[in-house]
């Protein structure tokens, strides 16, 4: 007899092809395929991420299951059914829902994030955390994307999943993304083992920044060379695609990717008004900090003279500010949050 995982992923695999199926060739499906197609998506890549369409029935996946001998219990195990708890009867979890198949490195399909095409909430449901899915060590698209990054040797890290499949489409095909949730060290030691740079490409708007400064830190901290690309405008890299094509996503987008630092400027200025002295002293003071933490010498020599240029300062007093941080830093120990108050005022040169 099989082990249950064998049959958690067998079940799997026969409904992403079913759920394909009536996502493609069926009436019922046709309103979702529809919707995709109006979202930009084509069908090559509705085929290639196999996009499938669940159908609005309590028991859809429970008959089609029982019909193929799946017990219910290791089904509602798997994710794929939910137990009534009044009678103990089954139901299906995914109803109505697109369909986005998750696989695990080999390839094997090991969950589901269903998305609601009406208001429903929530706007995506993913399958449990099961004996075979576990959000924490898998990547949207790892397998699909494998051979690419290693070609490239680098790999672009998104939000989504619909930002996944419109950068394939885009000819950006080292996509991944998580499974809606922070970066873990799991996911990292995956992608160390196929290359040393990853870029992050997350939503142009406010979490989407908070959530690459704090996985660029930790990519930087594991010694992989990361990079942040910018979405404009607030908007998701799906969404510039849609508006501005693939040409204009590769090249203003991806093409113009930015150091750790060169993000680090930008990511502390936001909420500031640099014409505000205080806004503009804090500004000075966290780069400081923040070139303080650099190990290299010659950077944090090359990014205090922009600082330097930039608000037409003394080098000197920026470089002995800089190392009064640094000091303190070391003393405290690095990484320590806490922070570094300074007293010296910092006189434009002139
Ligand atoms: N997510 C989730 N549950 C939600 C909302 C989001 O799991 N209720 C996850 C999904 O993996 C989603 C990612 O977080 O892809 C990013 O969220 P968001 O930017 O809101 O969604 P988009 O990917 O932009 O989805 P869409 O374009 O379909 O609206
Ligand atoms: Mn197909
Ligand atoms: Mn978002
Ligand atoms: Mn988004
Ligand atoms: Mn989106």
């Amino acid at each position: 007899p099989k082990k249950d995982e064998e049959q958690m992923i067998e079940a799997h695999e026969l409904l992403r092809k079913f759920y394909h199926h009536l996502l493609i060739n069926t009436k019922e499906g046709q309103e979702a395929y529809e919707y995709l197609l109006e979202r930009g998506f084509t069908k090559e890549s509705i085929e290639k991420f196999g996009v499938g369409w669940s159908l609005p029935s309590w028991d859809f996946t429970v008959k089609f299951l029982s019909k193929r001998s799946f017990d219910p219990a290791l089904m509602e195990k798997a994710g794929l059914l939910i137990k009534r708890e009044k009678d103990g009867s089954y139901l299906d979890r995914f109803r109505g829902r697109i369909m986005f198949p998750i696989q695990d490195a080999k390839g094997k399909t090991i969950a589901f994030s269903g998305r609601a095409i009406g208001g429903d909430e929530p706007k995506y449901l993913n399958s449990p955390e099961t004996s075979i899915f576990n959000k924490s060590s898998v990547l949207y698209n790892y397998h699909g994307a494998r051979a690419a990054i290693r070609k490239q040797q680098s790999a672009i890290l998104f939000e989504g999943f619909a930002d996944v499949i419109s950068a394939d489409r885009a000819n950006v095909d080292n996509g991944i993304a998580t499974m809606g949730t922070s970066l873990t060290e799991q996911h990292i030691q995956m992608l160390r083992r196929v290359t040393d740079s990853i870029t992050l490409c997350f939503d142009g708007d406010k979490a989407g920044m908070e959530a690459a400064y704090r996985a660029s830190i930790m990519l930087d901290k594991t010694h992989l060379n990361v990079k942040i690309a910018l979405v404009p405008n607030k908007l998701d890299p799906d969404d510039y695609i849609k508006n501005y094509g693939a040409e204009k996503f590769q090249n203003d987008v991806i093409g113009a990717s930015l150091t750790l630092m060169a993000f680090k400027f930008i990511y502390h200025r936001q909420g500031k008004n640099l014409k505000d002295e205080g806004d503009r002293l804090q500004y000075i003071e966290v780069i400081l900090k923040e070139i303080s933490n650099l190990e290299n010498a010659f950077e944090r020599d090359y990014y205090l003279r922009q600082l330097a240029d930039e608000f037409s300062l003394s080098l000197e007093a920026l470089q002995q500010q800089q190392r009064q941080i640094f000091y303190s830093l070391k003393k405290k120990g690095k990484g320590s949050d806490q922070k570094t108050r300074s007293m010296i005022t910092l006189a434009p040169s002139t």
